[in-house]
């Protein structure tokens, strides 16, 4: 049984972590298969060091480019990996470019894909994620959904029930896994000079956010508004495609903002939890504040995690600045203490459970 994972970004190396690392556990065959979609070592690098993650088999080499070219370019070089490699199984984790590529790839070669994070909809046809997710499930043999609503919404689009899972997301692991690992000497004020609960987190990378001077600018000034209005200093890890065009704009952030390179993952993790708020427009970041606990502000127009917005952890409002501002001063002061709608932290386990008993029909591995 030889298994392959393709991934390409951040959030892919974090979230398929907790499979990768349970295959690692039962001694099962496997390849990394890279795209270097991610490629700057705070993007890439950083999160296989942190989580003790094998180096990736295969570099693709890839890099950045429009949606066509970074396709173009992953298509053939996945061809010739895979038709070498021949895996039973190519798991692909969430909506990016390197997932759609990955899972077309496989799916013409007659391997069965294993979608991690399927079925998620943010009905936002803009975003490049949802046409990436929604062709991603339509090529899976395994739809591994993190919640029910996932379920249903595959359910809803009649992709057939023997194809669909319940796991959990994985987040949950990767989480539980960061508790073990982060050092508890270094607290959030020795690190950054800020107390507990007494700073805004922000993260902004959609391109139908920050590739538009028009949307990126109030943006940035809501965020102003309620870190002055709060007193409260916003700390901004800043991803690379938000530095470039905070660059080509001539935005300078005001004396309000704390600006940071994009973080390491346990860094992240405990500037997130000690977070009086975070203001974001990431999928991941989304599911993780309210997983642990801290109030969220979405600066989307629409999520494809409804889940944290029913239990209360989240307010999606939009992207003009005083639907922000009125957003986060309602969320501010929230109460915590909503259940965890993602798992519990065990979908790397089940994952492989599933995905071996059927690949094995049952039998026990060679
Ligand atoms: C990609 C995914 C997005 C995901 C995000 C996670 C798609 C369509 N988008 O968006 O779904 O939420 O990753 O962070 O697949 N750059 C660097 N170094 C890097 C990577 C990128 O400098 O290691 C810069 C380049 O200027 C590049 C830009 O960031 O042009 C955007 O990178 P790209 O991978 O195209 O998209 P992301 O915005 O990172
Ligand atoms: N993250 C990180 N460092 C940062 C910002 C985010 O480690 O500076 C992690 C975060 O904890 C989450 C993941 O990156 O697990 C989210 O990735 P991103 O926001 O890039 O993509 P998305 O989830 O929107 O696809």
């Amino acid at each position: 049984m030889k298994i392959a994972f393709v991934l390409g970004t951040r959030p892919e190396i974090i979230k398929l972590f907790p499979v990768i690392r349970e295959h690692i556990r039962r001694d099962i065959p496997f390849a990394i298969i890279h795209t270097n979609q991610h490629y700057s070592p705070e993007m890439d690098a950083v999160f296989f060091q942190q989580l003790h993650l094998p180096p990736a088999d295969y570099n693709l080499e890839v890099g950045s480019g429009t949606h066509g070219e970074q396709i173009g370019r992953m298509y053939p070089r996945l061809e010739s990996v895979l038709s070498k490699l021949k895996p039973e199984v190519v798991y692909v984790e969430g909506d990016t470019n390197s997932v759609l590529a990955g899972a077309l790839m496989a799916s013409r070669l007659g391997i069965p894909v294993a979608h991690v994070e399927a079925g998620l909809r943010s009905y936002d046809r803009r975003m490049p994620e949802e046409f990436n997710r929604i062709f991603a499930d339509h090529l899976s043999e395994y739809l591994l959904a993190p919640t029910e609503k996932a379920k249903q919404i595959l359910l809803g689009e009649g992709f057939p029930e023997s194809k669909i899972y319940l796991t959990g997301n994985t987040v949950v692991d990767a989480l539980n896994e960061v508790s073990r690992l982060g050092d508890k000497q270094k607290t959030v004020e020795l690190r950054w000079g800020v107390g507990k609960r007494s700073y805004i987190l922000v993260t902004l990378h959609r391109p139908e956010n920050v590739d538009y001077n028009t949307v990126l600018r109030p943006i940035i000034e809501a965020i102003d508004e309620l870190s002055t209005k709060f007193a409260l200093p916003a700390l901004f890890p800043v991803h690379p495609r938000t530095a470039k065009r905070l660059h080509e704009f001539g935005i300078s952030l005001p004396e309000s903002f704390v600006r940071l390179e994009a973080l390491d993952y346990l860094s992240f993790v405990q500037l997130e939890k000690e977070a009086r708020l975070v203001i974001t427009d990431s999928g991941g970041v989304q599911e993780e504040a309210c997983i642990l606990g801290v109030p969220c502000v979405t600066v989307r127009l629409k999520t494809e995690r409804p889940e944290t917005v029913e239990v209360g952890a989240n307010l999606v409002t939009g992207i003009e600045k005083e639907a922000i501002v009125a957003g986060a001063e309602k969320m501010i002061d929230k109460r915590t203490g909503w259940p965890n709608p993602f798992g519990d932290g065990k979908a790397g386990e089940r994952i492989v459970d599933i995905v071996m008993e059927r690949q094995t029909g049952g039998r026990s591995l060679p």
